[in-house]
Formats: structure tokens, sequence, C-alpha cells
């Protein structure tokens, strides 16, 4: 599977200012988490939560004060990402319950997670095989039902509500003029321009039960899932 190594190098190169780029689009992220925490609510006492593009561990940094016995493995091809991620957790207080790997989900060894994250993450493989392949080694890592919630960009360019859906995003991303304009211009390209049809059939083939929508703002929709007794092959 391949990633485009500019998204590694861009999100390398802009670790330090990540969090504050995304403060615009925080309270998305908000909702996003507290359906997240929803969606693993059941999960047993000392639960191990896979967080496949960490980033700067948002995902873990919601979760770990709530549930204070949970584990966590944090996995991001950035490291510059995962280094400001367990400073984080240092500062925080969390760090003796978390693994950092810097690479690939296929690159973490055979484990068996009781939950995964995917927040923001698969929307930058752009091929319809990588995309399914990213999701099939995070199901291989999970035990049986174990539970998935994946948020992503995604829009259909096709579907009529694509041209106003995207200026909703833009304006609720508050970028720069500039970066409205590659933006629009990397959609499609660099970022996954698969339709919500289209995703939830790439991760139900990777090994999960239907997934549900549970979100939409603007450009982010967010699914909730669960791993197939048996992972099917990619
Ligand atoms: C937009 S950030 C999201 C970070 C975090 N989940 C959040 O919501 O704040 C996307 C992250 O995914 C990572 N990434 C990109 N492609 C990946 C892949 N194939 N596997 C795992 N992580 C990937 C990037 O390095 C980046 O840190």
């Amino acid at each position: 599977m391949s990633i485009p190594p500019t998204a590694t190098q861009a999100f390398d190169a802009h670790a330090e200012a990540y969090d504050r780029n995304l403060e615009p689009i925080l309270a998305v992220k908000d909702m996003l988490h507290q359906l997240l925490r929803c969606q693993f609510s059941g999960l047993p006492d000392g639960a191990r939560i896979l967080v496949a593009g960490a980033g700067t561990g948002a995902e873990a940094r919601f979760l770990a004060p709530i549930f204070p016995r949970w584990q966590f493995t944090l996995v991001d091809p950035a490291a510059a990402m995962l280094a400001v991620a367990r400073r984080h957790a240092l500062a925080e207080g969390f760090a003796d319950r978390c693994e950092f790997h810097v690479g690939l989900v296929a690159s973490l060894a055979a484990d068996s997670f009781d939950a995964a994250t995917s927040v923001l993450v698969s929307h930058f493989l752009t091929d319809v095989d990588d995309r399914q392949a990213y999701f099939a080694e995070i199901a291989r890592r999970l035990k049986s039902g174990g539970r998935l919630f994946n948020a992503d960009l995604c829009a259909d360019l096709e579907d009529p509500s694509f041209a106003s859906v995207m200026d909703l995003w833009l304006t609720l991303a508050a970028l720069p003029d500039d970066r409205k304009l590659s933006f629009r211009a990397v959609f499609g390209k660099q970022v996954a321009a698969h339709g919500p049809a289209e995703v939830e059939a790439i991760i139900a083939r990777a090994g999960f039960s239907a997934p549900a929508q549970c979100f939409q703002a603007a450009l982010i929709r967010g699914w909730v899932a669960d791993r197939h007794a048996v992972v099917l092959a990619t």
C-alpha cells in the first residue's frame, strides 16, 4: 500500500501548527469525539485501542481521561506528528498508557485490539484498493466484534449537492483564499473523492459490518462498524 509521500511530508512539516490550524473545526471534532466515546462505551475496563493516523493524538487525549485504564497504540507515518502526541500525553499524564508507532498500520505487529479509531485519515488514500487495504490492516488487528470509529472527508463529485457542501466546508474551515483554491484543486486528486456509498463498501469489504453513518458536517462524515468474525482477503 502506498500513501503519497507528500501527505506525510506535509504533516511532518506542519506538525507544530496542526492543533492551531484545526481550531476552526474544533466543534466538529468535539462532536466526533462524543460519538467515539458512545461507540466505545461498552468496552472492558482495560480495553486496548488502536489509534490509526493518530497525528497529534486528539482521539487518545479525549478518551484517556474518561477511561483511565484504557491503553492506546498511536500509529502514524509522520514522526513529527507523533512527537507532538507524545508531548501532549506526557503533559496530560497518560503517556504510560500509550505506545507510539511511527509507520503504517501494516507495519504494526499482529495484535488483538478491542477497538480502533481512524479520524480524518483514510481520505488520503485515493486508490480504492489502498484504502481497502488500510481498513483490512486495521480489521486484522481487532478482536472479532472489535469496534471501529471512522471519520473522513467524503463527497461524491458528481452529486448535485457537492458544490454547496464544498463551499460550506471551506467557510467552516476558515481557510485563507489561496488555500481555499488549492483545497479545491487537490480534492479528488490528493484527497479521495469516494462518495459515501463507496466508502461504506470499502470498509465492509475490508472485513467490517455494513458501516452506519452517524455524522455529517459539511464534507466530514463519520461511521461506526464492527469487525466481522472472519476478516476477508484484500
Ligand atoms: C488530518 S490528520 C488527523 C490526525 C488525528 N486523527 C486528528 O483527527 O487530529 C491525518 C493523519 O493521518 C496520517 N496518515 C496519512 N496517511 C496515513 C496512513 N496510510 N496510515 C496511517 N496514518 C496516515 C497523517 O500523517 C496525519 O498525521
